[in-house]
């Protein structure tokens, strides 16, 4: 079985009043008609144990998305399965295996961070034996720990974000549901966050996530669906969405003394050979086996090798691709 099942998902807004536009402009596609498509008709399924994530600009439907799949929200139609109970309709159940920070969600300022967690473990039934063994490795791992004691209104953004993972972690779900887990947090904040999410899924979490954050969907996620206008647009590895626009692959390499740029192009799987100021820019179909080629070569030869590096695409100049031309969501 799926960990999440989502089935030509939909969800319409009624225009805002006059004067109190939100993020659209008149333009956009999402809004034809007066309503505004937040969410035009996707579907998709993530594994257990994947971290997947929804990575799109401002606008595109990916907290819509995410506030359906954890009950918030009534879709317009549409299914989402949750571990097989429906996400709107089997809430509770639903409650039961996930755990969720949503876009700009707030601690209870007044209690502490030991408090807070203590607080959400009594909720949701956890014992009090667990909760406070739960509440301690939580607050150490994410490095809260020293200032358990101190109320969360005194908490720093990153703090306080780090915070609301221990608590969604709290209950310990199967299915855990970040809205921009590291938006606007210092590296250091992010980089606990970033280790943690890695760690929960290793141990068989799964992680639905969403995020601007090329860095973050390239680092951690299984696959990732870019989404825009409401609309999935790609799905597949990062991999994959970096090969999908990629122009080419190449090696830049600097030789110590001889060998020609017809040698090079003789080799297995290489698309050009271009001579530059210091040697050679060559491009390839797989980077791995054109470097393990070269090398293997330049050895025969007895070359020494003064420089070598290698340029792949990134995800960003794929997503930005991939998007490209669709116009602004905002
Ligand atoms: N409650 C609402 N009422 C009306 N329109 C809404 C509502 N919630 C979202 N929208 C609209 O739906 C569209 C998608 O918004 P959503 O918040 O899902 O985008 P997002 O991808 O999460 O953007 P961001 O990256 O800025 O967080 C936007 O046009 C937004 O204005
Ligand atoms: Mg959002």
């Amino acid at each position: 079985m799926s960990a999440i099942v989502v089935n030509n998902l939909v969800k319409h807004f009624k225009p805002p009043k006059r004067g109190k536009s939100r993020k659209m402009g008149p333009n956009s596609t999402q809004r034809t008609m007066g309503i505004i498509r937040a969410v035009d008709d996707i579907s998709f399924e993530v594994k257990k144990g994947e971290v997947f994530g929804f990575l799109g600009p401002n606008g595109a439907g990916k907290t819509t998305t995410i506030r359906m799949m954890t009950g918030v929200l009534k879709p317009t139609r549409g299914e989402i399965k949750i571990l097989g109970s429906n996400a709107w309709k089997n809430q509770i159940a639903v409650k039961q295996v996930t755990g969720n920070v949503p876009e700009l969600a707030n601690v209870y300022l007044d209690m502490s961070g030991l408090q807070n967690l203590m607080f959400i473990g009594e909720i949701y039934g956890v014992s009090k034996q667990e909760r406070i063994e739960r509440g301690e490795i939580l607050l150490k791992k994410f490095d809260l720990y020293e200032k358990r004691a101190l109320k969360a209104k005194k908490y720093s953004k990153g703090m306080k974000q780090r915070l609301l993972l221990c608590i969604a972690l709290m209950t310990n779900p199967k299915i855990l549901f970040l809205d921009e887990p590291t938006s606007g947090l210092d590296v250091q904040s992010a980089k606990i966050i970033k280790d943690l999410i890695k760690e929960y899924n290793k141990e068989g979490m799964t992680i639905f996530l969403t995020t601007h954050d090329m860095e973050v969907a390239n680092s951690l996620c299984d696959r990732i669906a870019i989404i825009n206008h409401g609309k999935i647009i790609s799905l597949d590895t990062p991999e994959n969405i970096k090969k999908l626009t990629q122009e080419y692959q190449a090696i830049d390499l600097h030789l110590v003394n001889g060998v020609s740029k017809q040698e090079i192009k003789d080799l297995r799987n290489i698309i050009e050979v271009q001579e530059v100021q210091e040697g050679f820019h060559i491009i390839v179909e797989d980077i791995h086996d054109s470097i393990c080629e070269i090398v293997d070569y330049i050895k025969t030869r007895n070359v020494k090798i003064k420089h070598l590096s290698t340029h792949k695409p990134k995800l960003e100049e794929a997503f930005l691709k991939i998007i490209e031309g669709g116009g602004k969501n905002e």
